[in-house]
C-alpha cells in the first residue's frame, strides 16, 4: 500500500507526528504549505493521512483550503490526526463537511494529545507526552496498514460535548482575534485570522537574522531594514514567534513570555515545509 501523509505545522508537533507515522508506513511526507499555488490537489497513493494542529477548536484555515482543493480522491483510505493541547473541537466535522460532498470517506479520525504551544501547562511533562504519542502513532500506523475503518475520535458520545464546548468558546475566540487584528464586529473568521499579525512586533533584541521569514509557512513576513514586517496573511501558527532564536517577537495569541517548540524537530525541518 502506498501512502501520502499531508501535514501542516507551526511549532513542530504535527510534523513530529507525521514523520513518525511516515517512518512506520514507509509513506511520503507532503507539506500542505508547499501546495499553496496548486489549484487541484491530486495523489497517486492508495492511502492518504492528514496531520494538523487544532486552531480555535477547528481546522487551520490553510488546512481547510487545502481540503477544498482536493481533486478525485474517491476510493482511497483516508485517515486524519488532529494534534492538540486539549481537544479536537469541530475539526473533524468541518473536514467531513468538505470531503463527503466530494465522495471522499474519512475512514478513521484520531486525536493526539500533544504539548500545548500557545500557553503553559505547568502540570504536563512535554517529553513524556511526546513518547506517549509515539506509542499511539504506532497503533495508528497498524490501523492504516490493515485498512481499519470506523475508528472515530472523538467517540460518538463525546462529539456533542466537544461541539457544544466549541460553540461556547467561539465568541471568545472571535473577541481575541478582533483584538489582535484590530478589526470591527462582523469581520469574517478568515480575515480575522490573517490580520491578527497586526499585533506582532519585533523587539530591540532582533538582529534581523530572517529566521521568522524562513519559517513562515505562507511567506507572510518580509524583512525591511533588517526588521520583520507582517503582510496580513497570517495563519496563526506561531512559527515566527516560537522559532525566533532570540525570542524577539512580541504579540499574537501566545501567552506572554511563553515559548514552545517541539524538542524533536529542528528549525531546518520547518524551513522545508515550504518545499516539496
Ligand atoms: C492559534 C492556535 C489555536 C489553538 N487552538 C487550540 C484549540 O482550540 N484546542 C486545543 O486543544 N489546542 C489548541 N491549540 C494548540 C495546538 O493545537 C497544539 O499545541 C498543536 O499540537 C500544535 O501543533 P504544531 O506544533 O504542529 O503547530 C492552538 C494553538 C494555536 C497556535
Amino acid at each position: 500500500m502506498s501512502t501520502d501523509i499531508y501535514y501542516f505545522t507551526g511549532t513542530g508537533n504535527s510534523l513530529f507526528a507525521a514523520r513518525h507515522l511516515a517512518s512506520r508506513l514507509d509513506a511520503t511526507l507532503k507539506p500542505m504549505a508547499a501546495d499553496a499555488g496548486t489549484a487541484r490537489i491530486e495523489s497517486e497513493a492508495d492511502a492518504i493521512g492528514i496531520v494538523f494542529p487544532v486552531y480555535y477548536g477547528d481546522l487551520p484555515v490553510l488546512v481547510r483550503k487545502h481540503l477544498e482543493r482536493w481533486g478525485d480522491m474517491k476510493g482511497k483510505y483516508v485517515f486524519a490526526i488532529a494534534t492538540f493541547g486539549g481537544a479536537a473541537g469541530s475539526s473533524f466535522q468541518t473536514m467531513k463537511g468538505i470531503l463527503e460532498p466530494k465522495g471522499v470517506h474519512l475512514s478513521a479520525t484520531y486525536g493526539l494529545h500533544m504539548p500545548q504551544n500557545a500557553f503553559r501547562k505547568s502540570w504536563e511533562d512535554n517529553d513524556r507526552l511526546l513518547d506517549k504519542a509515539k506509542g499511539r502513532l504506532d497503533r495508528i500506523a497498524d490501523d492504516a496498514r490493515s485498512g481499519r475503518t470506523g475508528i472515530n475520535y472523538p467517540m460518538f458520545f463525546m462529539k456533542p460535548i466537544l461541539i457544544l464546548l466549541h460553540e461556547t468558546f467561539l465568541p471568545l475566540y472571535y473577541k481575541g482575534l478582533r483584538k489582535y487584528s484590530n478589526a470591527s464586529l462582523g469581520t469574517d473568521y478568515d480575515t480575522l485570522v490573517h490580520h491578527s499579525d497586526k499585533s506582532y512586533a519585533s523587539m530591540e533584541v532582533c538582529n534581523g537574522c530572517g529566521i521568522c521569514a524562513r519559517v513562515c509557512p505562507v511567506d507572510n513576513i518580509v524583512l525591511e531594514e533588517d526588521r520583520p514586517v507582517w503582510l496580513n496573511r497570517c495563519e496563526n501558527c506561531l512559527a515566527c514567534y516560537d522559532w525566533c532564536p532570540r525570542s524577539a517577537i512580541a504579540g499574537g495569541i501566545s501567552q506572554k513570555n511563553y515559548h514552545y517548540r517541539n524538542s524533536r524537530v529542528v528549525v531546518a525541518d520547518i524551513f522545508r515545509q515550504k518545499s516539496r
